[in-house]
């Protein structure tokens, strides 16, 4: 039942300059990082306008937890939610409370660590490769960049063998305009949609090539039952025992829409960290100085390995710290489905919910300098669980966190180990706010990399910070971190 002593959601500030209509979805379609930010005096929710509804932003790491904890009550949902639905169906990153157990048991085993190793050896592979295709002084538009490269490895984890170039090319293009024209979609109210612009019909033509790519692609691994040791095998294959209604295996369309969540949900989160991750060290370059040492003294003049990722450390932090400044799911949606509290407000059922990683890794009562990139942050602690959520938390937290991980670690070592990486221009690269944080049209300058690394400096950082890095948030217990590798560990 619900407390009669909360405080009802009107009595909960609302953020200032909302217009008659369309509320806040000027500032927030502008410039929604500065608009996001201007709310974070707002220690705990206020509520956002966007058209004729309204959300309750959430501004408070552990208000935030207990969201994510309780997926039954705030559900996936809201906008955000709606319109990938309208990509990859009810698949498991967008499936509703009443789907999500078993689609979740069902995937499981396409990520476990034994799994894992083999993919890193993918990965490893992918980024050499890349790496050695770039020349000595080219400039590169970073993110396409990388988006080849995690298509690369993701397609070839998931289907196996390499695929045609065309259908390679295909898949990419028609990526990139989805996950361009969703923010968009997002803001724009339903009737708009619906209208035939020119970019509605190129939306929906990427969207039908893409399933139809996909569904290609199920179509033969069915008709070829053979163990391939990739993820969709393992889906094909995979048995839900505690199915209560006789469906123990995933149907050909939930296949296809596990399918194309991990490809539209992996391949570009991971790309744009990457860029972001060299970005980073472009411009700081005494941490990338750094980092090669890293690499000099783990590599030993030999490739990448998945057996180097436990003496990686500083190449963890640096995407530790990277996923903090540029969280690529910068923010998240909930539906709520039944009448609630939290925080002592009253919620009603078809409320909707706002929750923003970005908001929360640049509160400076969270991170001491929060825009300044310190990977040394990181040392000696584990990221608070409620403050720091890149890859969400509790039933619904990313299915591919340590994918994503491995993935990042290794492409990050293969590359600095082989190039050095400068800024183009001396102007800052700000984000393009779209679904996710994007790093699109940003572009680096690399030479090949001259000095042997033996006389770098050591891994950690020359000047001794006056204090000891802290894990960011005093509020919650940490850990130690486990031996190398990333800090970031599975919670639940
Ligand atoms: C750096 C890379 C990545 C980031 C930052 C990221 C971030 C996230 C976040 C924040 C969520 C939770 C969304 C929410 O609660 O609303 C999520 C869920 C999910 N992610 Fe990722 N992700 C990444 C990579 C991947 C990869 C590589 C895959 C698959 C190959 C993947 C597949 C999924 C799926 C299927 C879900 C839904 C899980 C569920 O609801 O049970 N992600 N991701």
């Amino acid at each position: 039942m619900t407390d009669t002593s909360t405080a009802t959601a009107a009595s909960v500030p609302l953020a200032p300059r909302a217009l008659p209509l369309l509320g806040h979805a000027l500032p927030l379609l502008r410039d929604p990082l500065a608009f996001i930010m201007s709310l974070s005096d707002y220690r705990e929710m206020v509520r956002v306008r966007l058209g004729p509804s309204t959300a309750m932003m959430i501004c408070d790491p552990d208000l935030t937890r207990q969201v994510f904890l309780n997926d039954r009550v705030f559900d996936k949902g809201g906008p955000i939610y709606d319109r990938i639905r309208e990509v990859i169906g009810d698949g498991l990153s967008t499936c509703p409370y009443p789907l999500h157990r078993r689609q979740r048991r069902l995937c499981q085993p396409s990520f476990h660590p034994t799994r894992l190793a083999g993919y890193g050896a993918v990965f490893a592979r992918a980024a050499e490769v890349k790496a050695g295709s770039w020349r000595d002084g080219d400039v590169l538009d970073i993110t396409q960049e990388m988006m080849t490269l995690t298509t690369r490895a993701t397609m070839e984890t998931m289907f196996s063998g390499s695929l045609p170039a065309e259908t390679m090319r295909r898949a990419l293009a028609d990526t990139s305009t989805i996950v361009t024209a969703f923010f968009r979609r997002m803001m724009t109210p339903a009737l708009l949609r619906r209208v035939p612009t020119p970019r509605k019909r190129r939306y929906d033509q990427a969207r039908n090539r893409l399933s139809a790519t996909i569904a290609e692609i199920i179509a033969e691994r069915r008709a070829d039952p053979t163990d391939h040791a990739d993820l969709l095998s393992t889906l094909v294959a995979a048995v839900d025992e505690e199915s209560q209604d006789g469906q123990k295996q995933l149907s050909d369309t939930e296949l296809a829409d596990e399918a194309l969540t991990f490809f539209l949900g992996g391949m570009e989160t991971t790309a744009i960290t990457l860029a972001w991750a060299l970005h980073l060290l472009a411009t700081n370059p005494d941490v990338q100085h750094r980092l090669r040492a890293e690499t000099h003294q783990v590599l030993a003049g030999g490739k990448v390995d998945p057996a180097h990722l436990p003496s990686l450390d500083l190449a963890a932090r640096v995407v530790t710290e990277t996923l903090r400044l540029y969280p690529p799911a910068w923010m998240m949606t909930r539906a709520v489905r039944q009448d609630t509290e939290l925080g002592g407000v009253r919620l009603k059922g078809g409320s909707t919910i706002v929750l923003s990683p970005y908001l929360l890794h640049r509160r400076a009562d969270l991170y001491p300098e929060p825009d300044r990139f310190d990977p040394d942050r990181w040392l000696g602690g584990q990221p608070d669980r409620a403050a720091y959520i890149p890859f969400g938390a509790g039933a619904r937290k990313c299915i591919g966190d340590q994918f994503a991980l491995t993935e990042a670690i290794l492409a990050l070592t293969a590359i600095v180990a082989r190039w050095e990486l400068t800024p183009v221009g001396d102007q800052p690269f700000e984000p393009k706010v779209e679904t996710s944080l994007s790093s699109r049209g940003l572009r680096l300058r690399i030479s090949e990399r001259r000095t042997s690394g033996t006389g770098d400096a050591g891994l950690h950082a020359a000047t001794p910070r006056s204090a000891p890095a802290q894990p960011s948030t005093p509020a919650h217990p940490s850990t130690p971190p486990g031996a190398g590798g990333c800090p970031v560990k599975h919670e639940e």
